[in-house]
């Protein structure tokens, strides 16, 4: 049933269908082009992931790991003979796109794991870590239907109306999300959903992609700018927040698009939970606290302007990091695909990670 909630949004990363490249929507351009690249080499996926053609923590990992793929494929028909050291090469360079969405390091992880382990003939290389990495693509899809699943426990039957940041929906995942993921089930079951999606400075996903894909699925969406969230819950607008993620530490705290902590401060103060919905994939227990995990700080350009529109006089500083921290005291619970995490989290959080994971 959610299922046809969903089928009018596209899968943002997929193989083309001879299998020998990435089909890749281009999210730059949503919502006015709907474009799909052909992608054939490393250095193609990881500009995507770089420029946000491809975003969203799962969605990255699900393309660097089809990039680490491709890579091999590409060192195999061009007879290289040293595969380990060029598969290691190609896993640096996919790394290096994105430092804050653990999600990119795990998958890679995954896809180096299977080469590794793979007999050592180069066709048996190219089997092994195609099959790997499209595991890391199911199994995101199963991760995103469970969320909504569970998620479903913290949405209320009547009036429910949800405040959600960024985008971290189907175009963020292999699947139907992971914020959204709970809104997708609820429409799918008939509970009627309001959303207000934050227009998320600079770079506009709430804008540009919740608003769209949220449309396309027929749910009922409004776009705010970020400033209007404090008005919005004084006036009794929404009553509740779910967000995603980019990684989340062993305590609990949260990296999330720039804006979520200010988003989470004020659901504090007005009394509104503030959920926040994370695949396993997007746990990371090497990280103690929010204080080690690495916050992308991106191109001033993209606060200065857009196009040929100037904001910002030329010689005037600008500050851009691309997410924030969230401490895990102002989250009212994870969503995952687990089931709902309440405090304390370190406890929950550990015990998320020892459950087997769901196969895809
Ligand atoms: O810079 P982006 O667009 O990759 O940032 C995306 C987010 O912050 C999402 O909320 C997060 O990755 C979770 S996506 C399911």
């Amino acid at each position: 049933m959610t299922g046809s909630v969903l089928s009018r949004i596209p899968l943002p990363v997929s193989w083309t269908e001879d299998g020998s490249a990435i089909r890749l929507l281009d999210q730059t351009l949503l919502p006015g082009e709907e474009r799909y690249l052909r992608l054939e080499t490393v250095e193609a996926v990881a500009e995507a992931i770089r420029s946000l053609r491809v975003r969203g923590a799962p969605a990255i990992g699900i393309a660097a790991a089809f990039g680490l793929a491709i890579g091999v494929m590409r060192r195999v028909e061009a007879g290289e003979p040293d595969l380990p050291d060029g598969m290691e090469k190609d896993r640096k360079h996919l790394l290096s796109t994105r430092p804050t969405a653990v999600n990119l390091a795990w998958a890679l992880e995954r896809v180096a794991g299977a080469f590794f382990r793979a007999e050592e003939g180069p066709q048996a290389r190219v089997a092994a870590v195609t099959e790997e990495a499209n595991r890391v693509a199911e199994e995101d899809r199963e991760l995103c239907r469970l969320m909504g699943e569970h998620g479903l426990d913290v949405i209320p039957e009547e009036g429910a109306s949800i405040l959600t940041h960024c985008n971290a929906g189907a175009l963020a995942t292999g699947g139907m999300g992971t914020a959204l993921a709970p809104i997708y089930a609820a429409t799918a079951r008939g509970i009627p959903v309001k959303v207000f999606a934050d227009e998320t400075r600079p770079l506009l996903q709430g804008a540009r992609l919740t608003s769209w894909e949220l449309s396309r699925a027929g749910v009922e969406v409004t776009v705010i700018t970020d400033s209007m969230a404090g008005a919005l819950m004084k006036a009794g607008g929404v009553n509740l927040v779910i967000t995603g993620t980019d990684r989340v530490a062993a305590n609990g705290d949260v990296a999330n698009k720039i804006g979520t902590y200010g988003v989470a401060v004020l659901a504090r103060e007005h009394g509104i939970p503030f959920y926040v919905a994370s695949p396993r994939s997007t746990f990371d227990p090497r990280a103690k606290s929010g204080a080690e995990i690495p916050i992308e700080e991106r191109d001033g350009g993209e606060i200065r302007g857009e196009g040929e529109r100037r904001i910002v006089p030329p010689e005037v500083q600008v500050w851009n990091p691309a997410f924030d921290v969230t401490p895990a005291h102002l989250v009212t619970a994870f969503i995952t695909d687990g089931g709902i995490l309440r405090p304390p989290y370190d406890v929950a959080i550990a015990r998320l990670l020892e459950s087997d994971a769901p196969s895809g």
